[in-house]
């Protein structure tokens, strides 16, 4: 490995190992530091992948728009589709181009404030205002995406940009977010990159960048977070800003500490955009793999007959999360999320395939082809959950009236419900 191009990685204050690239083979390096090996803890926290070994570990094949060459678990750290906008503007706002930045220069700016516990080191420093507006983040979040469009963004304010690029290019996703903190007590809002502690609330919010919009996803978000819930799915709880913008509570700031996550693309090192891995079954047997409880594997069952039944046909391998547990060396489910009506229902579409197949299928399919998972994979109560969500398509009129969603979009969308019978 070249000593210039190294970045350490620690997570829960222990330095873990080193990341290498090479830029000619777009390959990286991973290796263990032999403290952290010596300790002989966390064993569990790269459960795939990864080898526990002190050897450097060499990783060619990630050499793609979603890993960039990186090993997967360190890719969940880098910005994805919004966030590499936002990325983008700031850089041309200082003059530099996305493509003079390697990978780990990036992961040196997402330093400590990345989604989950894992942290890059030496972390660039980026300053910020101490408190933000919601509103005035929204303003300029929409001019960076009118700029989009081959304009330069250079016009854009420095400052500004700079917050948002603090806090707006962690998450990843492809719509507009930002990270934001609340103090219990005063109700401040600050930044929500870099501190955390059991007295702040920790939000990822999905901007409504539009002021008044013939069709609003945020708010078809929150309507799917209420039927979710009332049918038995864990999320973590969430809530609307202002009317319009979705925040949910980040399960990886939670009882004032960071949480080690992964997405199943980062633990598996399955391309999300990859329809050859991109099943059910994969998502079902990783959970196995990691010996996840059996009240999870039902609710991965029962998250999968939400999305059929609610036509989230956006169920790629980025949206489903895993969390670990320090203490026990465990992983288990994360709460569902992303759940919501992933098209504008005010287009037309002749055909949608879903991101996630079932029993090879991703149109058509039927009460036999989820039974055949269901008996894969030992769930029990199969009937009964299909039942339940079933049931919950009731809710629809109910919750998208009392959310204003307008009755034309609202038809569309439950025209796509397909009830499991
Ligand atoms: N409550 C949460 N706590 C922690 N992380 C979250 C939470 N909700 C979402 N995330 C993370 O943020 C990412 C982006 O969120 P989300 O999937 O809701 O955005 P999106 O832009 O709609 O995504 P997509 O591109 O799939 O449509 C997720 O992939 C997940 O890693
Ligand atoms: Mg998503």
């Amino acid at each position: 490995m070249s000593k210039n191009n190294l970045i350490a990685l620690h997570c829960f204050g222990t330095e873990v190992g080193k990341i290498g690239f090479d830029e000619d083979r777009r390959a990286s390096f991973f290796q263990y530091n032999p403290a952290f090996l010596k300790e002989d803890k966390y064993h569990s926290l790269f459960p795939l992948v990864f080898r526990r070994i002190p050897q450097t570990q060499v990783f060619s094949k990630y050499n793609n728009d979603t890993f960039r060459g990186l090993p997967p678990a360190i890719a969940d750290s880098l910005p994805d589709a919004f966030g590499n906008i936002i990325f983008k503007a700031w850089l041309e706002n200082n003059k530099k181009a996305l493509r003079q930045i390697s990978p780990l220069e990036q992961l040196a700016y997402v330093g400590q404030r990345g989604m989950g516990a894992l942290e890059y080191a030496p972390a660039k420093e980026v300053a910020g205002n101490k408190t933000i507006s919601i509103d005035e983040i929204t303003t300029i979040v929409k001019q960076v995406l009118d700029h989009k469009q081959g304009t330069s963004a250079n016009s854009l304010n420095h400052e500004s940009l700079l917050n948002i690029f603090k806090i707006g290019t962690s998450a990843g996703g492809a719509r507009p977010k930002i990270l934001v903190s609340q103090n219990k007590a005063t109700g401040t809002i600050i930044p929500g990159d870099l501190i955390y502690s059991a007295d702040h609330d920790h939000y990822l919010v999905k901007l409504a960048i539009e002021e008044s919009p013939a069709y609003s996803h945020e708010l078809t978000e929150y309507v799917y977070y209420r039927i979710a819930t009332a049918a038995g799915i864990t999320m973590m709880p969430s809530k609307l800003i202002d009317d319009r913008h979705f925040a949910t509570l980040r399960f990886d700031r939670q009882y004032g500490e960071k949480q080690h996550i992964l997405t199943a693309t980062g633990m598996a090192g399955w391309d999300f955009m990859d329809p050859k891995v991109s099943s059910y079954e994969n998502l079902f047997e990783l959970a196995i793999h990691l010996k996840l409880d059996h009240k999870d594997i039902e609710q991965l069952f029962r998250r999968m007959i939400f999305n059929l039944v609610f036509a989230n046909h956006d169920d790629h391998l980025k949206n489903h999360s895993f969390i670990y547990d320090p203490p026990t060396d465990k992983w288990s489910l994360a709460p569902a999320y992303d759940l919501t009506y992933s098209l504008n229902p005010l287009l037309n579409y002749t055909q949608v395939s879903r991101a996630l197949s079932v029993n090879g299928k991703r149109t058509s399919i039927t009460l036999s082809d989820v039974m055949k998972i269901a008996g894969m994979f030992t769930v029990k109560n199969a009937t009964a959950i299909i039942a339940e969500i079933n049931a919950a398509t009731d809710l629809w009129d109910v919750y998208a009236k009392e959310q204003h969603i307008p009755i034309n979009a609202a038809n569309t969308i439950k025209k796509h419900f397909m009830v499991l019978e």
